[in-house]
């Protein structure tokens, strides 16, 4: 086990580029399932839940060939269970759920157990599959699901879970008749996701709304495709930019999806321009308190909440933060306290009150974003941080603290 030293206090100065978005390769690698063959996926983020994925697939036969482009080859499926130990690491491996009752007309798929940001059942995920006729049965803490013939159908969404909408929407695509999903999820990865999956010959309507409405068809061939960049990486570095008041180039940003958290950090009085995929920002006035709270796209991303509220606690004055998404995700208030932060949550919200400045501390990382949010603090801090268990941020995060060493940051990852 790893962790990150970090001196604080450093102005982070220079260029960082983001990379290819872990929430939009994850259902993308699934989707390859739906169509037999070669595909060449360019821009896959080296992330360990991307490696994770692959153990999956590979479980089910499918072969990858290493490079840029990422080589998938999906033409013999010898398998379609995704085991709990792959399941109980990372949650996202339900994604194989809908294309594997669409390919292979059953799947054999562990319940995800809760993790550190709450329950996250996917009791939409089967709900949505048994509309279209999958006969799902819960056994020894799998989702044993099996189908005759896929068929399209109407499903309205409680919630529009972005898992949830990828899964049913991957099934749409070779199910009998038309399905249409109401209260879709919008997030950019969706439509990354939709995108891939027409290029591939899907027939999707409404990609980047709340309602998909998907004709299905008989086969779908493989075809290269190029994974959109990250907006969560992009805006974890304009945090991190943004509270050690650097002078920092983000290069292939996706600006169009990061209005909601632009908006935010301008309120906040962080100094920045844009202009197409680039974000510079630079140092500026003081920082000040502004409420957020979390929403499914496009509102601000729960993604986005720790990162946020590292900065927050050295802006001047108090701010709000709601966390309307999960039910858990404030983890990393206490650690955050032990650098000195003014935070107290009370149900789904935590008010934070600016500190001038935090002192660094040994702190632990619980969750992908948490750790980075303490990454961040330590960057502010007075002193030296360690932030322990970083393999959280190797789930999602490439390179991060080569990145930020080339930014100038006093950083580095030796062995806990
Ligand atoms: C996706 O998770 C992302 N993961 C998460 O990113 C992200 O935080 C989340 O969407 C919200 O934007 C991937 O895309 C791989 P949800 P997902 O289904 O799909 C409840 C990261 O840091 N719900 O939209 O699992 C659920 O409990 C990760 O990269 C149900 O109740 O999230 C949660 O409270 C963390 N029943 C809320 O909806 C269901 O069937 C949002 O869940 C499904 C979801």
């Amino acid at each position: 086990m790893d962790k990150i030293v970090i001196e604080g206090g450093v102005a982070l100065k220079g260029e960082v580029s983001v990379s290819g978005a872990k929430n939009a390769a994850l259902p993308i690698l699934a989707a390859t399932l739906l169509a037999p063959g070669i595909h060449y996926l360019s821009n896959v983020p080296p992330l360990a839940d991307i490696r994770t994925m692959k153990k999956v697939l590979e479980l089910m036969g499918v072969k990858f060939q290493e490079g840029e482009p990422l080589v998938v080859d999906t033409s013999h499926l010898t398998g379609w269970m995704a085991p709990y130990e792959v399941v109980k690491t990372m949650r996202a491996a339900v994604l194989v759920l809908g294309p594997l009752v669409a390919r292979v007309h059953q799947a054999s798929v562990s319940l995800p157990g809760g993790c550190a940001i709450g329950a996250r059942p996917i009791d939409l995920h089967l709900k949505g599959l048994e509309a279209m006729g999958v006969k799902i049965t819960l056994n020894q803490g799998y989702v044993e699901a099996k189908v005759k013939e896929l068929r399209g159908a109407e499903i309205i969404l409680d919630f529009p879970t972005v898992t949830g909408t990828e899964n049913l929407l991957m099934a749409a695509t070779l199910a009998k008749g038309t399905t249409r999903i109401v209260n879709a999820a919008q997030e950019p990865e969706v439509a990354d996701l939709a995108r891939f999956l027409t290029v591939l010959g899907a027939k999707i309507q409404g990609i980047g709304t709340d309602v998909l409405t998907i004709e299905g068809v008989n086969a779908l061939k493989p075809a290269p495709y190029q994974i959109m960049p990250d907006r969560i990486e992009a805006g974890t570095y304009l945090a991190a930019a943004a509270i050690t008041r650097g002078e920092v180039r983000i290069v292939n940003a996706p600006v169009q999806h990061l209005t909601a958290v632009l908006e935010k950090f301008h309120e906040a009085g962080v100094q920045f321009t844009t202009k197409d995929n680039l974000i510079a920002v630079k140092p500026g006035g003081s920082l000040v308190g502004v409420d957020v709270k979390t929403l499914p796209y496009p509102g601000f991303p729960t993604d986005m909440q720790a990162q946020f509220m590292a900065l927050m606690s050295v802006a001047k004055g108090a701010s709000v933060i709601t966390e309307t998404i999960f039910e858990d995700r404030f983890i990393h208030v206490s650690e955050l306290r032990r650098l000195g932060a003014d935070i107290s949550v009370s149900g789904n919200q935590a008010v934070v009150r600016g500190r001038r400045y935090l002192m660094g501390a040994p702190v632990m990382a619980t969750d992908l974003r948490a750790s980075a949010s303490l990454v961040i603090a330590g960057l502010a801090a007075r002193g030296v941080t360690e932030v322990h268990r970083v393999y959280h941020l190797d789930r999602g995060y490439a390179n991060l603290t080569e990145k930020l060493e080339a930014l100038g940051a006093r950083i580095k990852r030796v062995p806990a």
